[in-house]
């Protein structure tokens, strides 16, 4: 048994076993891939804390911008703390070795993103995400070296173990052996990301599909503000790949088939760095009326020149050559919005502590909540390391104080056996992947960017049906080494599961907030009803909706434009 088992290794699951390790406790991180492949690595354009290098900044203005960016369901005291501590944790980063962007005078350069009152976006080119997750693998593999760091990668957790009310570790899937095997640990930190895959147009790896979420809402905790997934702006068209906010930071244009720069019309100050709901409705807006092409518009980065485009925006380029065969320094790039990010998760508390005694939850996998109803970009990176922090740092002292026995019952394996067994013993019955297009296809279309009654309840009927047809999914892999089809096919139980308590609390929240549009029955925010938390939790029928409050500190709600 490690005194901490952290689940997931992205930037999150990293820098918590980092944290856990340097307070004291053994740490065993198990991964349904190997870290440096992890989906934090697709992330572009940067990280947010005000250091002022580029222009005068202050972690209080940082804070007001997350709030109004969250359309105020954002937790205000988490966010205070997120902003205040993130300035250390990015100086940390960078004597890790983070080889960050510079500006002239040789600091860190900043640059300006969505929604942010000041360049506060901490860069390396557009490949960030990339950067950060190969120095903290380094930090990782240094303590692995030690002795008590342990990644037990391509293991993929399914369950969670919970015995005498405590969570004490995972069940997994031994991806590459095959088999039943359980992870034990005194406390248990959840940071396997997010489930941008339960859209069929995403920016989300493969392996993003919410199983952390899924988890705990089967071992009954809570979910919070599921109805609240991010649509990037700026997804390539057709494939889904991520083209950095950071083209948009460095002045690049939005145009529509006119070739009029059509923001103008809907954020009149900030233009294409309004927040991401509010750029994401203008280009779907446009694209209905017809005023798109091919169901995309167009990103323009001409103007910037060749110079700045390689240097500061390499990857997006590559992107936008490979995946669309336009090069940037002459054409503009298609692009649409994109499922991105899910601003609901696990309920924490600023310490990542959850409900469950032992479990913690940090990164995207978690709801602290810093974003609210609408994430701004740069913001979940430095959640990922902020948050990872601090949930490592709680769960490794509470492993700590816990002198938990050595222990637990391995019941869960037995009971993991049957399960999977049942599961490949079908031979007859529906292969997971029609039903997984289905689900993608439809909540694209009826719980997108904006939200309509009839086809919210049309989504909620569909995912009845097929949850009804997954009862008979047959996995025809019936081998152990690397059976994905086995994954695949849990993991589509998982997102039916999370989908129903996304569309249930769309539904309920009869109002417009953030990333949540219900442009024909309730336009308007309604601080009145809804300045509250959704809060899903499973019950013997389902999802179980109520409401919390929303922790307020110093900012209350005002009307939001950009
Ligand atoms: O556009 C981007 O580079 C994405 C950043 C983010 O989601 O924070």
């Amino acid at each position: 048994m490690y005194d901490v088992v952290v689940v997931g290794a992205g930037c999150a699951g990293m820098r918590a076993a980092i944290e856990a390790y340097d307070t004291g406790a053994s740490v065993g991180v198990v991964s349904k891939l190997h870290p440096t492949r992890s989906h934090s690595g697709a992330a572009e354009g940067g990280i947010n804390a005000a250091l002022g290098n580029t222009a005068e900044d202050s972690p209080e203005k940082h804070a007001f911008d997350t709030v109004k960016g969250s359309d105020y369901l954002g937790d205000q005291d988490a966010i205070e703390i997120f902003t205040a501590e993130a300035p250390g944790d990015i100086y940390q980063l960078e004597h890790w070795g983070c080889v960050f962007s510079r500006n002239e005078e040789g600091k860190l350069a900043q640059r300006p993103f969505g929604a942010a009152g000041s360049p506060r976006t901490v860069y390396s080119a557009d490949i960030t995400g990339h950067v950060l997750v190969h120095v903290l693998y380094e930090q990782l593999m240094k303590r692995m070296e030690e002795g008590s760091l342990v990644v037990h990668e391509e293991s993929f957790a399914w369950r969670l173990m919970v015995e005498d009310g405590r969570c004490v570790g995972v069940v997994c899937w031994d991806l590459v052996r095959g088999g039943v095997k359980l992870v034990t640990g005194r406390s248990v930190v959840l940071a396997t990301g997010g489930m941008g895959r339960i859209y069929r147009a995403t920016t989300n790896a493969y392996s993003c599909n919410g199983d952390g979420m899924a988890m705990a809402l089967h071992a009954g905790l809570p979910l919070k503000d599921m109805e609240f997934m991010q649509f990037h702006p700026t997804t390539l068209y057709p494939s889904g790949v991520l083209i950095t906010e950071g083209c948009r930071g460095e002045g690049g244009y939005l145009l529509n088939r006119d070739g009029e720069r059509f923001m103008a019309r809907y954020a009149p100050n900030a233009l294409e760095l309004a927040s991401r709901d509010v750029v994401s409705r203008a280009e779907t807006t446009e694209i209905e009326a017809g005023r798109g092409i091919n169901g995309s518009v167009l990103l323009d980065l001409r103007h910037l020149g060749a110079e700045k485009i390689l240097t500061r925006l390499p990857g997006s380029r590559e992107l936008a050559m490979t995946f669309a065969g336009v090069d940037p320094i002459y054409d503009p790039i298609p692009v649409r919005p994109g499922a991105h990010y899910m601003m609901g998760g696990v309920a924490t508390d600023n310490w990542g502590a959850t409900e469950l005694e032992g479990l913690y939850a940090a990164g995207e996998v978690a709801c602290v909540s810093v974003h609210g109803a609408n994430r701004l970009g740069g913001n979940s990176l430095m959640e990922t390391i902020t948050f990872g922090r601090r949930a490592g740092r709680a769960a490794a002292e509470h492993a700590l104080a816990s002198g938990r026995r050595g222990e637990v019952s391995d019941a869960p394996a037995r009971d993991a056996e049957r399960d999977l067994a049942q599961l490949l013993s079908r031979t007859d019955g529906e292969r997971p992947w029609k039903i997984r297009d289905e689900l993608g296809a439809s909540m694209l279309e009826n719980f997108g960017v904006f939200r309509y009654p009839d086809r919210m309840e049309r989504q909620l009927e569909l995912i009845q049906e097929l949850r009804e047809r997954y009862r008979n999914v047959v996995v025809e892999d019936k081998g152990e080494i690397f059976n994905t089809d086995l994954t695949q096919a849990l993991e589509l139980g998982y997102m039916l599961d999370l989908a129903w308590c996304m569309v249930q609390a769309g539904l309920a929240r009869e109002e417009s907030r953030g990333a949540h549009s219900r442009p024909a029955d309730f336009p308007e925010r309604d601080d009145e009803r809804f300045l509250k938390h959704s809060i899903s939790r499973w019950g013997d029928d389902g999802p179980e909706l109520s409401y919390e409050e929303v922790r307020m500190t110093r900012w209350q709600p005002e009307v939001r434009t950009y």
